[in-house]
């Protein structure tokens, strides 16, 4: 495929994870339940479509030359990237009461904002890969 996959999957667990970690904060000033339990299924489709758009971002990584100075931040923008997923994954297994989506508790919520900061971090230099380094665009083919 000549268009890179990846920047197509990122949008959804972008969205999912951000919204959901808005969601557990308003959650910290409301009694609504129905906020908690959008927080949670937003987590369940963000840590699922995360794991879409890691294949399609290893398969973009596989393009870049070894030498390169984007293969750096490459490397880093994945660790972060799958931090980032490790977090969200942890805040929502904690809020699992067996199969049921429960109320998380401030282990679980204060996991779901190291989330969203690790994924602003990761995104930024997903960012710098493209608009910097030309990763994924057509002045990157040789
Ligand atoms: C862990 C495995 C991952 C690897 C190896 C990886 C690799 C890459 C690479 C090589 C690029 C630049 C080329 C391109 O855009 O296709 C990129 C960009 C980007 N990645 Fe990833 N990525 C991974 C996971 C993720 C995840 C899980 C997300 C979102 C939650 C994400 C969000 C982004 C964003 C926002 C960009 C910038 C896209 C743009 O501005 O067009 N990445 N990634």
């Amino acid at each position: 495929m000549r268009h890179p996959v990846h920047p197509m999957l990122v949008h959804f667990p972008i969205a999912t994870w951000f919204i959901s970690t808005l969601c557990d904060i308003a959650g910290l000033l409301t009694t609504n339940e129905l906020v908690s339990w959008v927080a949670g299924v937003l987590l369940v489709i963000g840590t699922i479509t995360a794991l879409l758009a890691m294949v399609a971002g290893l398969m973009e990584l596989a393009k870049i030359d070894q030498q390169s100075p984007a293969m750096k931040i490459a490397n880093q923008h994945m660790l972060l990237m799958m931090t980032s997923w490790l977090l969200y994954a942890v805040s929502l297994f904690l809020r699992l009461d067996g199969t049921q989506l429960g109320q998380p508790g401030l282990v679980a919520i204060v996991l779901s904002v190291a989330g969203l900061i690790t994924l602003c971090i990761a995104g930024w230099l997903g960012g710098r890969l493209v608009y910097e380094y030309g990763v994924g665009t057509y002045s990157s083919r040789s």
